[in-house]
């Protein structure tokens, strides 16, 4: 039986790809340390997650282990030498990097490349799977031609989104994007220099119901918590025109056996949800709106540091590459889903 590594296995798009490949027959083994906890507070524990895992999927086994610990990292690839890795632990936050500099740098790219030296030393030919964002593209988006509509922002030279050829270099990054830009090149080099098959995703919104939501990162199912709870909303900046395109976390993990099955060392990949599932913030109130919940928002008008206006991923590149890999979760699926999560675990409130 095939076996993969999936590190931050507890959190958003780990432990979709953990239940994606036991439910094809994989032997899974997940790292996490639930440091989205430290990161985040309370509200972001990814232990109910890891419970229901340990708890619902086949054969998981669940190893606590910090990425920076580079010895146990080592310990563990010699160990297990799995045909697979897919590695989403992170700090993945843009606006909380700031407070904590040391981890982030720490979590994101030393992290990272203590993975990669590992599976170049023991298990070099396996596929691996890195989860970037598109922050290594810093503020540079927003240098683009935009027109604003009457509830969105837009590119205004008639393109249907970013490609990868867009520069990653001279902008503002945030220090999240900046350690997310260093892991990336780093994948990027162990891709070209060592030939090993590593894929490089550039996430836009990556997101799902089990997102454990806080208001620094997962922005579509916080914003459906508060919708659901009755808790206040900041819209901040750009008049809540600014544009995300979502992309359910079970696409990504489908997207991800893709490239197992056909790997392409060091490529690099915008990956998100596209135009046809791009929303912006007073349109994502609307459609809670109409869906029966109505949020309690206020507005700030200095925007984050870097934030993107208009972020669509183009995934012309992804398509061509991966002909068989389609999405198959609008933003009104991947709302409903949200909404019926809250629904099965506090009825009272959705
Ligand atoms: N969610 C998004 O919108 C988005 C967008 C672009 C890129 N990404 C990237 O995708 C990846 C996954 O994102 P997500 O939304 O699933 O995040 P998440 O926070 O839900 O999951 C990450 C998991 O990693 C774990 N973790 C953090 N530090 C660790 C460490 N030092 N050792 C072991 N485990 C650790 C956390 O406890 C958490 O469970 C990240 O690399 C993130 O940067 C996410």
């Amino acid at each position: 039986m095939a076996n993969a590594l999936v590190t931050g296995s507890n959190g958003l798009i780990g432990s979709a790809c953990v239940r994606k490949l036991a439910s094809e027959g994989w032997q899974v083994v997940g790292l996490d340390n639930n440091m989205r906890q430290e990161f985040f507070g309370p509200l972001g524990s990814t232990l109910a997650e890891r419970a229901h895992l340990v708890e619902t999927v086949p054969g998981y086994r669940h190893v606590e282990l910090d990425i920076r610990n580079r010895q146990a990292v080592r310990d563990l690839l010699a160990e297990l030498r799995p045909d697979f890795i897919i590695h989403t632990a992170a700090q993945p936050s843009h606006d909380r990097a700031a407070a904590i500099p040391y981890d982030d740098f720490d979590v994101n790219a030393v992290g990272t490349f203590n993975l990669l030296v590992a599976a170049r030393d023991y298990c070099r030919d396996s596929p691996f799977c890195f989860t970037s964002t598109n922050k290594v593209y810093g503020d540079a988006p927003n240098f683009l031609p935009l027109r604003e509509l009457e509830t969105r922002y837009d590119y205004g030279d008639g393109r249907d989104g970013i490609d990868e050829s867009m520069s990653i270099d001279q902008c503002l990054h945030s220090l999240f994007g900046a350690s997310k830009a260093a892991a990336d090149l780093a994948c990027q080099e162990f891709g070209r220099y060592f030939q090993m098959p590593v894929g490089i995703f550039r996430g836009g919104c990556l997101t799902g119901p089990q997102h454990a939501a806080v208001e620094l990162h997962g922005y579509l199912a916080y914003i459906v918590y508060c919708a659901v709870t009755g808790r206040p909303y900041t819209v901040i900046g750009y008049k809540g025109k600014q544009v995300r395109d979502q992309i359910h976390c079970d696409d990504v993990a489908e997207l991800f056996l893709e490239y197992y099955r056909k790997p392409r060392p060091g490529e690099v990949y915008n990956l998100g949800g596209g135009r046809a599932n791009s929303i912006s913030v007073l349109e994502t109130i609307s459609a809670l709106k109409e869906m029966g919940h109505t949020l309690e928002w206020t507005y700030r008008a200095d925007n984050r540091i870097g934030d993107h206006i208009c972020y669509i991923s183009d995934l012309s590149k992804l398509k061509a590459h991966y002909p068989d890999w389609r999405l198959r979760h609008s933003i009104a699926n991947i709302l409903e889903e949200m909404l019926k999560r809250h629904r099965d675990v506090s009825p009272a409130s959705a």
